[in-house]
């Protein structure tokens, strides 16, 4: 049958198909993300193969649930790295014949853990093959060479065509198989650019069928486009059992490995890694990267717990508040929601009557942290009122609550866990909401208990050194 092409047009965001060009998708709203693709229409039979993923002979039959066995599942067998955070993110390590996609932005680090994780399995005695269409193999090897003083017999694979990679795959059984990256692959199939949707598509498809066939597990390493979505991502993140993302800010080592979707285990658990010269080293005490200079306060900061899955996590908030020159002042956030921002001036406006009109105003989470969490609320607006009236703590201090609207402090989840972190770090001085009990005494009975804001203030005052910053606060 005679191959017909035609062309389409395809969002390079959200994948949605058109057959005329628009300035706009219709799927996803967004502005000039179609692309022209050249689709070649595949026969019918091959249409066929392409979409029998994982079918063989015995499991064509419907079988009953009881009487499937653990292996016949598939989802009782881990495969464990040497990496701990690695294997809690994804709940156990690596779940065997499962595909995974490990996104993030370009320079994060994604090579690394992947050829980390490659080079601890290999050491492991798996048989694992990195396929790079990046980088040349004489870079990974230097890269390998950085990473471990050990030398490594570890397989690479220099090569982006997919038709190339599969015959390869059907002679070498691997346990697994690393690919950097699913936006270098290319299929001959199509006429398409490498990158665009209908390759990274077409490529991941092929890959995942030959894989389940084979129960090898396959990392897909893919990077994250300017908008901040895996490129490709609805069309493969529906395809694979494990969606993995990578961040941080690149110009600070705190890494951060989350699951965004984990069909064999949890999504809330956080890895945590410093980018060092030998490579990612694991942190086992996040809570140190994210409190700068515990010792001496300043101005502007102050001290919370946040959860990061089930792992309690010290952090510092800093604010930075100015006289502003411009006619709309300068609002701006790294690692909160700038509109909690918004409410957080509000609050301080109504209930403390701290004018900001006049003033720009900065606030960062230090190691590029980012939350969403409400524990934070409390610190926040201790920050910013520390910024805005020149005063500071006088010791390091603790300040958990979620503010509401209406100016109270309200109870956040699993309070003790926070506070025995803290205490682990040091801290002795909290500020804690008034509904909170202390049922194993574990802190001294002078602690401030808060139940409305303007008394956070009366107890920040007592401790803040006023005096010691003379510059006069412009209240
Ligand atoms: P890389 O893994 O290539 O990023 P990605 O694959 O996500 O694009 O990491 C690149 C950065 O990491 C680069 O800026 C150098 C830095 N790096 C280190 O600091 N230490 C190391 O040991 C390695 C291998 C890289
Ligand atoms: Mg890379």
């Amino acid at each position: 049958m005679a191959k017909k092409n035609k062309s389409l047009y395809i969002c390079q965001n959200c994948g949605t198909q058109h057959p005329k060009w628009q300035g706009q998708c219709s799927g996803c709203m967004g502005w000039n993300t179609l692309v022209e693709e050249l689709q070649s229409e595949v026969s019918t039979s091959k249409a066929q193969q392409r979409w029998d993923v994982g079918s063989s002979s015995s499991e064509s039959q419907p079988i009953r649930l009881n009487e499937l066995t653990e292996n016949d599942k598939g989802i009782a067998e881990r495969i464990p790295s040497s990496i701990k955070e690695w294997d809690r993110v994804l709940g156990g390590g690596l779940t065997k014949g499962s595909y995974t996609l490990l996104g993030g932005d370009p320079g994060i680090g994604k090579s690394t853990l992947a050829l980390q994780l490659a080079l601890s399995l290999k050491e492991s005695g798996l048989e694992v093959l990195y396929i790079s269409g990046e980088e040349s193999s004489a870079q990974i090897a230097l890269r390998s060479k950085r990473l471990s003083s050990k030398p490594s017999n570890l397989l690479i694979y220099n090569e982006s065509h997919i038709e190339k990679i599969l015959s390869l795959l059907e002679k070498q059984k691997t346990d697994l198989i690393v690919i950097d990256s699913i936006q270098t692959l290319f299929s001959s199939e199509l006429q398409s650019a490498p990158g665009t949707v209908a390759q990274v598509r077409e490529c991941a498809l092929k890959l995942l069928s030959i894989a389940k066939k084979q129960k090898t597990s396959v990392i897909l390493i893919g990077h994250v486009t300017k908008e901040g979505t895996i490129a490709g991502p609805r069309v493969l993140e529906h395809m694979v059992d494990t969606v993995l993302s990578f961040e941080g800010d690149p110009y600070s080592q705190g890494r951060f490995l989350r699951a965004l979707k984990n069909r064999f285990g949890p999504t809330h658990e956080l890895g945590v890694f410093q980018m060092q010269n030998e490579g990612l080293v694991e942190v086992s005490n996040p809570s140190e990267l994210f409190v700068y200079n515990q010792g001496k306060q300043r101005v502007g900061s102050s001290t919370f717990c946040t959860l990061l899955g089930s792992r309690p996590l010290v952090c510092e908030i800093q604010s930075l508040v100015s006289p502003s020159v411009l006619p709309y002042p300068k609002r701006a956030s790294v690692g909160m929601d700038l509109q909690k921002v918004h409410i957080y001036l509000a609050i301080l406006q109504k209930y403390l009557h701290l004018d900001f009109s006049k003033f720009d105003v900065y606030l960062s989470l230090v190691g590029g942290l980012k939350i969403s969490e409400t524990s934070g609320d409390l610190g926040a607006l201790i920050s910013l009122y520390s910024a805005r009236k020149h005063v500071a703590f006088d010791k390091p201090t603790v300040a958990m609550g979620e503010i509401g609207l209406t100016g109270e402090v309200r109870l956040i989840s699993q309070m003790e866990n926070r506070i025995n972190e803290c205490l682990k770090l040091g801290y002795k001085n909290f500020i804690l909401p008034a509904t909170f009990k202390d049922k194993n005494k574990k802190l001294s009975a002078k602690i401030p208990h808060v139940k409305w804001l303007s008394q956070a203030e009366d107890i920040a005052a007592l401790n803040f050194q006023s005096l010691k910053y003379e510059r006069s606060a412009q209240a």
